[in-house]
């Protein structure tokens, strides 16, 4: 008996302009046990159906394994966690642009603090994902490299302090200078960038304060692939947008 497979056409999401408003969420799946294969793509589903139900702006950064066809089943915009600087050919393991574009994701994070790149890495990345209609959060560790980031004129970038990673110690609590600072010094520099804040944020609070600091939007991991229950940690997040 010749088994009907369902074939999922990867990429059927490339191509997809997704607007992305603010205030955002950013949810960076990461590589956790929590959030691997199926378990990845029940994430991607919660997330889908709260930004639904919410009305909010939620975007998901599935493991890269996944990317092509949680993209290709969700509504919500998706993002690679990284991307390399390399044009396409023989670079074993590597993840291009392209392949981020044909799997249907709408951008990449650049420069995650657990993918940290050089400068001129990042300024590729930046500029060529500009050709090809990819928007890039670029991820940085303070305001100094935020402000030298901002003038590669990337779509939004996300400050994270590496030492509150995962600590569940918001940054927009624990140190909300550096979300200020980091609003101020990129606005001036382009003022269309966004600025995200990352890095311990657990809940509606640090929600809440991130934007009243005058972030853009949140980039977070654990407070919601680690929870207990992901869609009343999401939930309690949504109270402070
Ligand atoms: O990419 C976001 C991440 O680095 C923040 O991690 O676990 O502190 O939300 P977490």
């Amino acid at each position: 008996m010749v088994l009907e497979k369902e074939r999922m056409k990867i990429g059927s999401g490339a191509g997809k302009r997704v607007e992305i408003e603010t205030p955002v969420v950013v949810l960076n799946e990461k590589a956790y046990a929590e959030s691997v294969g199926e378990r990845g793509f029940e994430l991607a589903e919660i997330c889908e159906e709260v930004a639904v139900e919410k009305g909010v702006s939620v975007v998901i950064c599935p493991q890269q394994a996944e990317l092509g066809l949680i993209a290709s089943v969700v509504s919500i915009p998706c993002f690679a966690q990284h991307a390399d600087a390399v044009e396409p050919g023989s670079h074993t393991g590597s993840v291009t642009l392209e392949s981020v574009k044909e799997a249907g994701a709408v951008g990449t994070l650049v420069n995650h603090s657990e993918r940290r790149l050089k400068i001129s890495e990042i300024d590729f990345l930046v500029q060529k994902a500009a050709r090809l209609g990819l928007l890039t959060i670029v991820c940085t560790n303070n305001t100094a490299v935020s402000r030298a980031v901002a003038e590669l004129k990337p779509y939004a970038v996300a400050v994270e302090p590496p030492e509150l990673i995962g600590s569940g110690r918001a940054v927009s609590k624990v140190d909300p200078g550096i979300v200020e600072e980091t609003v101020k010094a990129v606005k001036r520099v382009h003022e269309k960038c966004l600025v995200l804040c990352g890095a311990g944020v657990t809940n509606g609070e640090d929600v809440r304060a991130a934007l009243e600091l005058g972030a853009d939007g949140v980039l977070l991991a654990s407070g919601v692939v680690k929870a207990e229950n992901p869609r009343a940690a999401l939930l309690d997040l949504m109270r402070g947008l």
